[in-house]
């Protein structure tokens, strides 16, 4: 009786959103549906869930579909585990965005605390974001009815620093659109902060080191085992990202020494990039930030300090997560990947050296100011010494000055410090990268002006926000090089034919596929060659890697 009580409130809420023509999915978006009943029902064995149709964009989504064990309690900072059998609940309606992870926001201290100068001490409490229950991922499929001809798989990972983001600002019928409704797309969540990332030797004895990405590894087998009933083909998986996005997707190239088994992607895309430091788990940066958890919830005293921590309040830790993340250095986020020993057993840039990689193929794009937006640009550090020591408290007197001369001729102090944030971060980990796939990697650069973090974002989802450059011709080049890759791993493969023109790979001459606009506002896409005087300071930032933690 229960269960026809609750089908009923469902087809209620259908019947007035065909008469509404719309209804709500999330706080931030709306869709059109037409007749929620007809999608299919798909049974993962351990739950069963019934999609919607778009009719607008003729594409069928599956919202909030759990792939992981709700990872609080005892599973707080453990591997995810398999969701428990939830099938005599009967059909789950995956109509609804999934609540983000709880979220957190970047530093703007204007003096770096892990460096001694100051400390990480409280600031008032903000609230908290829940709910810690959030590893669900959304599934998104042409048409109304699960695709026969297996599709190419791709699945998007989120940025926001490894703190903040979430699946709700990513509509995945975009990228179906882009493919000429050619690929399943898969958008997945993971913990995010420190329910992701706390470091330290007492997690790494009882507990996981980069919980977070091992959330992603636990999403990517989950479409190994689960999308071909949503047509998907798991033979044929790109993992796409921006920001920490990319990030991650760096982080599962050189997972497991590139020997991860089996592999669960073939292609590679990153936009932007993120590299932040990325210390030895046991190191004296990550035991700093795990002792500060720890002092901040009273555990100091337990003698188990990680029990301990797994038993304090949700909202507690999520206040503490704001608190601390705030008091970063500007621009910078504290909770991150670490080398767990495991997983990630080196540092990234040592493995991508050795070519330890999973994946075959690389897509790797770029844009042309990343450094801006984590600068304090009104109350810029003006010695850029004294800002290269700060972004790296491993710097001493000599690396900060070296970092100082080679930037010295770029400009304008504040110009210099973007310089250095942008290419030891963002830029110089992509050449890396790009490095590491001879003969099967292509570099592009978005670079219509202000071309700053993230700016690229609105033309791969058009429909979450809107790109600044609204040009047919511009968009439908742009994101179909990404989805034609996507579809056959080589971007010059167009599912559509557009004005880009043939795409080299990056080990042919350091090629480049630029993405501008013409001050006439004409769509300027055109081939150069990487800038040498960069790829020298790449080599400067390569050499420093012990020290960056990169
Ligand atoms: C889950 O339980 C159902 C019965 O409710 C059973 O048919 C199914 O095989 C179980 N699934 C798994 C993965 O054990
Ligand atoms: C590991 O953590 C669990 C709680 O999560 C605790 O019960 C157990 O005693 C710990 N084991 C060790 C060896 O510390
Ligand atoms: C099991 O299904 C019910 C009803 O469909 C849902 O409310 C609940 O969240 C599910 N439980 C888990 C752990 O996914
Ligand atoms: C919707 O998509 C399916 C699968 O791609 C296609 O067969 C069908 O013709 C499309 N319908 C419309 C109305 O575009
Ligand atoms: C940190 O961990 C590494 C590898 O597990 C170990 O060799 C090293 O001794 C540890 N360092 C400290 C200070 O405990
Ligand atoms: C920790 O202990 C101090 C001193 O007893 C107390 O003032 C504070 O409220 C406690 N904090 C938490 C998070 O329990
Ligand atoms: C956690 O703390 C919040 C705020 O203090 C409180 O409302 C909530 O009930 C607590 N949750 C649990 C599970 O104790
Ligand atoms: C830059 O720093 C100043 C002074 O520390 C601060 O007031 C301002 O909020 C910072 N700018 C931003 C964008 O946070
Ligand atoms: C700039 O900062 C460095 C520290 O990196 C310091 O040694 C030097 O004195 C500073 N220069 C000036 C002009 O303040
Ligand atoms: C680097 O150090 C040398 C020697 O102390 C000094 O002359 C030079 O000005 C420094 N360069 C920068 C950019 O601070
Ligand atoms: C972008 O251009 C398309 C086609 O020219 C137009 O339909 C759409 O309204 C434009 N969007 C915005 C936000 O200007
Ligand atoms: C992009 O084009 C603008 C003119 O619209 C130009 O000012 C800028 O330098 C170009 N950027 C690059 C990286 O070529």
């Amino acid at each position: 009786m229960v269960k026809i009580g609750w089908s009923l409130l469902h087809l209620a809420s259908a019947t007035i959103s065909l008469s509404s023509a719309t209804i709500h999915i999330s706080s931030h978006r709306h869709i059109q549906t037409s007749n929620i009943a007809s999608a299919p029902i798909i049974d993962l064995g351990y739950a069963q869930y019934q999609g919607v149709y778009d009719s607008v964009n003729n594409v069928t989504s599956y919202l909030g579909v759990r792939y992981a064990a709700p990872p609080i309690g005892d599973l707080r900072w453990r591997a995810p585990q398999s969701p428990a059998n939830n099938s005599s609940a009967g059909v789950q309606q995956a109509n609804t965005q999934p609540n983000p992870c709880p979220q957190a926001s970047t530093g703007d201290a204007s003096t770096n605390p892990l460096e001694g100068q100051s400390s990480l001490t409280r600031r008032a409490d903000a609230p908290g974001t829940g709910p810690e229950d959030c590893l669900f991922l959304n599934v998104y499929f042409p048409g109304d009815t699960i695709p026969t001809k297996p599709f190419p798989t791709l699945v998007w990972i989120h940025g926001g620093g490894y703190i903040s983001g979430g699946a709700d600002t990513f509509e995945g019928s975009d990228l179906l659109r882009e493919a000429n409704n050619e690929i399943v797309a898969v958008i997945i969540q993971y913990r995010l902060g420190l329910f992701g990332f706390l470091p330290g030797s007492e997690v790494k004895a009882n507990g996981t080191l980069n919980a977070g990405l091992f959330d992603q590894d636990f999403a990517l087998r989950w479409v190994q085992s689960h999308i071909s009933q949503f047509g998907g083909d798991p033979t044929k998986v790109t993992i796409w990202g921006q920001s920490a996005g990319a990030g991650s997707v760096l982080q599962h190239i050189v997972a497991q020494d590139g020997q991860t088994s089996p592999q669960l992607f073939r292609g590679a895309i990153t936009s932007s990039t993120f590299l932040p430091s990325q210390y030895l788990y046991n190191d004296t940066i990550p035991e700093l930030l795990y002792s500060e958890v720890v002092a901040q919830t009273n555990c100091s005293s337990a003698d188990d300090s990680l029990t301990c921590l797994r038993s304090v309040n949700e909202t507690l830790l999520e206040t503490i997560n704001t608190n601390l993340n705030v008091e970063g250095f500007f621009g910078t986020f504290l909770f991150v990947p670490v080398v767990d020993g495991t997983f990630i057993t080196q540092r990234p840039t040592e493995a991508l050296k050795q070519g330890k990689v999973n994946g075959k193929a690389l897509l790797a794009v770029t844009n042309t100011n990343e450094g801006i937006l984590f600068v304090n640009q009104t109350n810029p550090i003006t010695n850029v010494s004294l800002y290269a020591g700060t972004l790296f408290p491993k710097f001493g007197p000599t690396q900060d000055n070296e970092t100082a001369e080679i930037y010295a001729s770029l400009g304008t102090p504040l110009e210099q410090d973007d310089a250095i944030m942008a290419e030891s971060i963002f830029i110089c980990p992509s050449f890396y990268l790009l490095s590491a796939f001879p003969n099967s990697s292509w570099k592009g650069q978005f670079a219509i002006p202000p071309a700053t973090h993230g700016e690229d974002l609105d033309y791969y989802f058009p429909s979450s926000g809107t790109p600044g450059f609204n040009n047919t011709q511009f968009l439908a080049a742009f994101s179909g090089a990404f989805l034609s890759f996507v579809v056959s791993q080589d971007p010059n493969d167009k599912i559509a034919p557009t004005i880009t023109p043939f795409w080299d790979m990056y080990s042919n001459g350091s090629t480049v596929m630029v993405f501008n606009q013409t001050v006439d506002d004409l769509p300027d896409i055109h081939v150069d060659t990487a800038d040498a005087s960069q790829l020298e300071r790449c080599s400067f930032w390569n050499s420093v890697g012990a020290l960056t933690g990169q």
